[in-house]
């Protein structure tokens, strides 16, 4: 067995999801929508919002990105764009979904990198927000769950690639690092 302490169970995650669907939903009404997962760590979060935004009303269209950061010491990461979107994002509405806001870098510079494609409006959903770890001026525009200084696998979130597959988010004890 994987050591792990469960943090944000199964249920309470499938709750927040929908509310904040019902959120987005209501902020977005009436604006053609597109979706843009970063990879890999939103896919089980977009999976999960993108049918709980249909029960409220959207049916957007779904775009990813994949990007990778590279720290260089105590700077916020530079990013890079391995595989970009492919939709045309002109005059679009996008919500950039990720799965957590850690030093803010990466949605921060996505939201950016968006919107010098002509998107009419970027705005940021993360399931989990880590306020205290910001390096950038950043706040995301629809977070699930504010959390503390802790490094959390999980429902897309990994670990040297490991437990994205956990349906929970968790923190993953000594002997399982
Ligand atoms: P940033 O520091 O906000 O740019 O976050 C960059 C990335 O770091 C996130 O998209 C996650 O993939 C990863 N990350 C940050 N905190 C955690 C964590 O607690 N667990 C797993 N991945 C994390
Ligand atoms: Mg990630």
């Amino acid at each position: 067995m994987i050591p792990y302490n469960v943090l944000i169970k199964e249920d309470v995650i499938a709750a927040r999801v929908d509310s904040l669907a019902g959120e987005i939903a209501s902020s977005f009404a009436d604006s053609p929508t597109i979706l843009v997962g970063i990879l890999r760590g939103s896919v089980v979060f977009l999976s999960d919002l993108m049918r709980a935004v249909f029960h409220h009303g959207m049916c957007p269209e779904v775009d990813f990105m994949i990007l990778s950061s590279y720290e260089e010491g105590s700077k916020p990461g530079v990013l890079c764009v391995v595989q970009d979107v492919r939709l045309d994002l002109a005059g679009k509405s996008v919500l950039l979904v990720d799965d957590i806001a850690d030093t803010g870098g990466t949605l921060a510079q996505a939201r950016e990198l968006l919107l010098a494609k002509g998107a009419a409006r970027v705005a940021t959903c993360v399931l989990l927000d880590k306020p205290s770890r910001r390096k950038v001026d950043f706040t995301p525009d629809f977070a699930g769950f504010k959390i503390d200084d802790l490094f959390v696998v999980g429902y897309g979130l990994d670990h040297a690639n490991r437990y994205r597959c956990l349906p929970f988010i968790a923190t993953v004890t000594a002997q399982g690092e």
